[in-house]
């Protein structure tokens, strides 16, 4: 199957064999698991789902213990700090001296990796350039710094957040997440019911849900953002399941709420991706209890409305500050 992404398709023409190599951060690119075979490293569970599919070994967690690949390749990802984060990550997991190649679109920064490896005392050569991408060539070597070092935390709603450079909205709160927490029913979650937050991100829901009382149950299909909102509850005395999870997947059969509460993804890399918010909304009636709500921000020209009329047969919005709406339908 030929490579479909830029990147795969600058490593497609290299005469080098890459069957056995550590794909590390990739994009969804079919030509990785067909053609050049390896075990994946990455933060995101949908992808490890799709290497363990093929019967391939991928690690999603952010300690994992790899096992000595003949060479790794580094997708570096248009977040500079993320990408210094896998590097680092990277040199502390593999023996010094392993061949490391990283590729990157031209217009997601990659020519700045020069000057990364550079002040890391890491040599670097590039091996190739074309479909507006440019590929070095570097090996593992010892490195100083500690790749948990970009872990920050910050004020808002009251709360201390994590902030990691992998995790959505790194630093700041959303605007749409204000609205949403700014309008939540006054009620919800003081009582102590069992609260769902989808796509948890840095966790400002779950840990706003805590801090009212609610047992929270909070997931998100990326590992960084998994640790992000674990760091948030423990910084703030809060307590709460945190799960790594593709929506739903990960709850236990038959696992109710008495509200789900989410800003949905709608983006999958750079692409505008409805899949999971559109899992999220039809399933919701299956994971609420009767009279339980779901809760949803979306910027208001998102399709959601129509998803909603279909799942519950009704829904009110809550608030419009005309570029996020704050939605909510009941479970009747
Ligand atoms: C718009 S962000 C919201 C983050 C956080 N709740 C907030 O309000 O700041 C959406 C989150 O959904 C997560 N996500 C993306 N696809 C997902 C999926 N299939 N299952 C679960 N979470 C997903 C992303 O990793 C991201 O953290």
């Amino acid at each position: 199957m030929s490579a479909t992404t830029p990147v795969c398709q600058l490593l497609e023409r290299q005469s080098g064999d890459y069957r056995g190599w550590l794909w590390v951060a990739p994009p969804a690119d079919p030509w990785l698991t067909t053609q050049a075979p390896g075990p994946l490293w990455s933060a995101d569970l949908t992808l490890a789902r799709q290497w363990r599919a093929v019967g391939l070994t991928a690690y999603d967690s952010l300690e994992p213990r790899l096992d000595t690949p003949p060479g790794a390749v580094l997708f570096w990802p248009k977040t500079h700090a993320l990408g210094e984060w896998w590097l680092l990550a990277l040199c502390r997991r593999l023996p010094e001296g392993t061949p490391l190649q990283v590729v990157g679109e031209n217009q997601g920064g990659i020519k700045r990796v020069l000057k990364v490896l550079a002040a890391l005392g890491l040599g670097c050569r590039k091996l190739d350039s074309a479909r507006r991408s440019t590929l070095f060539e570097t090996r593992v070597g010892p490195v100083a710094l500690d790749p948990d070092a970009v872990w920050q935390r910050f004020e808002a709603a009251g709360l201390a957040l994590a902030s990691h450079p992998g995790v959505f909205g790194h630093g700041k709160l959303d605007d749409g997440t204000r609205l949403l927490l700014e309008n939540l029913p006054h009620e919800l979650g003081r009582r102590g019911e069992r609260v769902l937050d989808v796509g948890c991100g840095d966790g400002i829901i779950a840990a706003s849900l805590a801090q009212r009382g609610a047992e929270v149950t909070a997931l998100d299909v990326s590992a960084f953002a998994v640790e992000a909102t674990r760091r948030t509850l423990a910084a703030n005395a809060l307590e709460g399941t945190v799960v790594q999870s593709d929506v739903y997947d990960g709850l236990a059969d038959g696992e109710r709420f008495a509200a789900i509460v989410s800003n949905p993804p709608f983006h999958q890399e750079r692409a505008i991706d409805y899949g999971p918010a559109a899992r999220l909304i039809a399933e919701a009636p299956e994971r609420l209890e009767r009279g339980g709500s779901l809760l949803l921000v979306a910027n208001a020209f998102l399709p959601y409305p129509d998803r909603l009329e279909a799942a519950f047969g009704r829904f009110s919005i809550l608030a419009d500050d005309r570029r996020f709406r704050v939605y909510r339908a009941i479970r009747r």
